[in-house]
């Protein structure tokens, strides 16, 4: 498996304006992690990917996308949520019911036989879910402070904090005249979000 690196790297380093070759040997010298020791210092940073499905149980496809990245000195396995109220995401996956966590041993087995170590990023999305995640509750954050929106967000001029369009924004943007005040500081939807307060989605 590091072999597979190594021969990535080498590509890379052969090519002029690229990592300098002594950074990259030093990339694949072993660290010691706690009581783990990484054969190489790639780590594979959490990516969520939202391949769990509805039932956010994890699953083969998954396992098979980590064993992918098993030559890694490290895979940090994308953000999970911690319970049921922690979601904000869709089809991101849970460890909160023992189907999940059957699924996620199903995922780090694979990873362990592959030869690789694999952490788990855990989540609760606070402020940052939607009342569409909680049956039209307000999402449980730490404080009453609104999320800031996202630079994409600001790019489309929508201060509901998402795009105005896909069957997802939608949704969110029905919820915005009961969210707004406590999300937004704005009394209603902006504008450019027309009337979807109180469209079907
Ligand atoms: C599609 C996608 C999913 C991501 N998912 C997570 C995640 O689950 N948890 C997390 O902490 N960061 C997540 N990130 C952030 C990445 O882990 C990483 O920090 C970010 O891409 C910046 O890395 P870079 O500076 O090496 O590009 C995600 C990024 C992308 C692009």
């Amino acid at each position: 498996m590091a072999e597979n690196l190594r021969l990535r790297c080498d590509a890379y380093t052969a090519a002029p304006m690229n990592t300098p070759s002594h950074l990259a040997a030093a990339l694949f010298q072993p660290f010691a992690l706690g009581d783990l020791t990484l054969p190489n210092r790639v780590v594979i940073a959490p990516l969520t990917r939202g391949r769990a499905g509805r039932e956010r149980i994890p699953n083969p496809l998954m396992a098979e996308y980590y064993v992918q990245r098993s030559s890694a000195g490290l895979i940090v396995a994308e953000a999970t949520t911690i319970s049921e109220q922690a979601n904000g995401w869709l089809e991101s996956p849970g460890i909160y019911t023992d189907a999940m966590e059957a699924g996620w041993k199903g995922v780090t087995s694979a990873v362990h036989a592959a030869g690789s170590r694999i952490f788990l990023q855990l989540w609760h999305m606070g402020r940052a879910s939607h009342s569409d995640f909680h049956g039209g509750s307000l999402p449980v954050s730490a404080s009453e402070n609104p999320a800031p929106a996202s630079p994409s967000a600001h790019q489309l001029g929508n201060a509901c904090g998402h795009g105005c369009g896909s069957a997802v924004d939608r949704a969110i943007l029905r919820a915005c005249p009961t969210t707004s005040a406590a999300i937004t500081g704005r009394s209603s939807p902006p504008s450019e979000c027309g009337s979807g307060s109180s469209g079907s989605g």
